[in-house]
């Protein structure tokens, strides 16, 4: 790797990272927009997931998202949600910011993760806003799920919704706020496995530039992103964020740190 980037992790105070569905690839979580697996290549955002979905046909869309629910319950972290977690323990200042809803980094030992999309794990109730706890236990759907109704709120009787951000929604204000903070404050800035296409998410790579940071993006293919950033890896997270880790923290001259 570029001895520059490599000096700029080591000299790193604080870092910021943005993760999208790229780093759940290979535990077989499914990416949204690459060829032929992307769920929004196989299923129609419009009809799961937006505000006016849910109310058309909410037995559509809860079976969908415990489909995918499913998926993450029986996924395990892998490297590119290790490394992560071993740079963490290695940066004063980490922030990790994911668009992801799976469970994956935190499963992987990182603290803290900001998670700007929401939690499949996390439904809550349409009227009252009450966390809604699921019964334990993998639900059983097939591939794409199954009409499911959703639950009742436990507190109030609503309808109890999923817990992720749908097209057309706000992203979570104290959630959004940090993720900010951190990258107004950073001095390395990284993003992995995102195609930088949903905003606002992807505007933070323009921010961490505004302010002077070390861009740096880790991708197998080209995104919107590839100009923006000063340093653009391109292979997949899951090889190339331990070959970071290593190189930076465990490779020649990492006595220095
Ligand atoms: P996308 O599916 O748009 O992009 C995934 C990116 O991961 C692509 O650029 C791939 O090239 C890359 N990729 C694939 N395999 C990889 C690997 N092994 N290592 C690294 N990168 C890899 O997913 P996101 O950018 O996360 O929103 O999508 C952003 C948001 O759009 C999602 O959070 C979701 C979706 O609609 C909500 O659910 C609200």
């Amino acid at each position: 790797m570029d001895a520059k980037l490599i000096a700029a992790f080591r000299r790193a105070r604080s870092l910021s990272v943005l993760t999208g569905a790229g780093v759940s690839a290979a535990s077989g979580i499914p990416t949204f927009r690459d060829k032929q697996t992307g769920l929004w290549e196989n299923f129609d955002a419009a009809e799961l997931a937006t505000p006016g979905a849910f109310r058309r046909d909410p037995a559509l869309v809860w079976g969908w998202y415990e489909w995918r629910r499913m998926q993450v319950l029986r996924a395990e972290p892998n490297p590119a949600h290790r490394a992560l977690a071993a740079m963490a323990e290695r940066i004063p200042t980490f922030t990790l910011i994911t668009q992801n809803v799976d469970d994956l980094h935190e499963r992987a030992g990182s603290p803290n993760v900001i998670h700007l999309h929401g939690e499949l794990a996390r439904p809550y109730c349409e009227a009252c806003r009450q966390p809604y706890v699921h019964p334990p236990g993998i639900p059983e759907l097939p591939e794409g799920g199954a009409q499911l109704e959703p639950p009742r709120c436990q507190a109030c009787g609503a309808r109890v919704r999923p817990g992720v951000v749908w097209f057309g929604e706000s992203l979570p204000e104290l959630d959004w706020l940090a993720a900010l903070e951190a990258v107004k404050t950073c001095e390395v800035f990284l993003s992995v496995g995102t195609s930088a296409f949903v905003q606002p998410a992807a505007s933070l790579i323009d921010l961490a530039n505004r302010v002077g940071a070390v861009t740096v993006q880790i991708n197998p293919n080209p995104t919107d992103a590839d100009r923006a950033v000063a340093f653009a890896l391109r292979g997949p997270a899951g090889e190339l964020l331990p070959q970071l880790v290593h190189e930076v923290w465990e490779g020649k001259g990492s006595a220095l740190k």
